[in-house]
């Protein structure tokens, strides 16, 4: 080694990073020039050759080199990342002037759907929409409803207790008939809907589900009969399976009403003459209902002799189901949408 091998080398440093380089061509110079046998380690190595008075002087032009190394690469590689990231900055550069993304909104539940049609029609007949608590007492659900601990008619809806006896999820929301009269002190008519949730120990299968939704009514003035009921009835039932829609009462038993009624219209898929949707009986059955059992007027603070009503209660999933074509329940709560309902049902109006 002498002076001059080092200044040819300083001169070759000088221009490696002249050229365009990546960071892989960068890092390989690195071994290239200060790796275990690269070229400035290999000029170090000559050094136990150099006389000792020169070993110094020798010393610090090779340092130099090292140095003179380091600083262009360490300069090159902040510039290649800088221009890295420069050009990750750009990619992702937001245009606020575009048009944003198309949000999928969905469309509304077809519960709620049909519960919110059934409002809208007693809405406009002059009924409020009430709601009641879920977790309900025994008082509410049965008692005042005319159906005493131990009478056969609670065997008819089989009940989740919570607790002790005394505490429920309401099997139906009949006892918001009994809530709404009592807050309204005995003298007020009375025109509501209450719409909710109610819970009963059935097993789940197609026409069944521990968990449903019920719409129910009630309508307390003076001189109420049933054809008042069966006015309102024909009302909403127009209203919802068309003008063609045809209905009947036949007679029907419940413990909260006298006389009871199921409720039947006619059938929109066969127009009567008989099709599967209607076993063949050209009726379908929607509701029960009723006048309000004097009782029960009692009971909730009413004296019957002044006033009287009806009472009423849809099962909300099945008039979705009939209305829309579903045949299973169950449809309504679950959450795979690849399972998720279809509605195909064309020959309703
Ligand atoms: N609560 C009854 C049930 O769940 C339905 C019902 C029938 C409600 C007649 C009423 C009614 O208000 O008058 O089976």
């Amino acid at each position: 080694m002498n002076k001059k091998t080092i200044l040819n080398m300083k001169e070759e440093i000088s221009k490696l990073f002249l050229d365009n380089l990546d960071m892989k061509k960068l890092n390989d110079l690195k071994v290239e020039y200060l790796g275990k046998s690269g070229k400035i380690t290999e000029l170090s190595k000559g050094m136990k050759d150099i006389p000792n008075e020169e070993k110094k002087e020798f010393g610090m032009l090779l340092n130099e080199l090292r140095v003179l190394f380091n600083n262009n690469y360490e300069s090159y590689k902040e510039k290649i990342e800088t221009e890295e990231l420069n050009k990750k900055l750009a990619s992702e550069e937001i245009d606020v002037t575009l048009p944003a993304t198309n949000i999928k909104t969905g469309s509304p539940n077809i519960l709620e759907h049909i519960i919110e049609e059934v409002e809208e029609v007693f809405m406009s007949m002059g009924y409020d929409v009430v709601d009641g608590p879920e977790i309900e007492e025994d008082k509410y659900n049965f008692e005042l409803l005319n159906i005493p601990k131990g009478h056969p008619a609670r065997d008819a809806q089989d009940t989740f207790y919570i607790e002790d006896e005394n505490i429920l999820l309401r099997s139906q929301t009949s006892p918001v008939q009994a809530r709404t009269m009592l807050a309204a002190g005995g003298n007020k008519p009375i025109r509501m809907i209450c719409p909710g949730k109610t819970y009963r120990r059935d097993a789940d299968d197609a026409t069944h589900s521990h968990q449903f939704m019920q719409i129910e009514g009630l309508l307390i003035d003076k001189n109420i009969s049933l054809s008042d009921l069966k006015g309102t009835f024909d009302t909403i039932a127009k209203k919802l399976f068309g003008e063609n829609c045809v209905t009947r009462f036949r007679p029907s038993y419940y413990q909260f009403t006298e006389p009871s009624v199921e409720t039947d219209i006619s059938c929109f898929v066969c127009k009567g003459k008989g099709c599967s949707l209607c076993k063949n009986t050209g009726w379908i059955t929607v509701s029960g209902a009723g006048m309000v059992h004097p009782n029960v007027l009692r009971n909730c603070g009413y004296d019957p002799k002044e006033w009287s009503g009806f009472a009423f209660g849809f099962g909300a999933e099945r008039l979705a189901m009939l209305k829309y074509g579903i045949n299973d329940i169950r449809t309504f709560y679950q959450t795979d949408l690849r399972e998720s309902i279809t509605f195909d049902r064309k020959d309703v109006e």
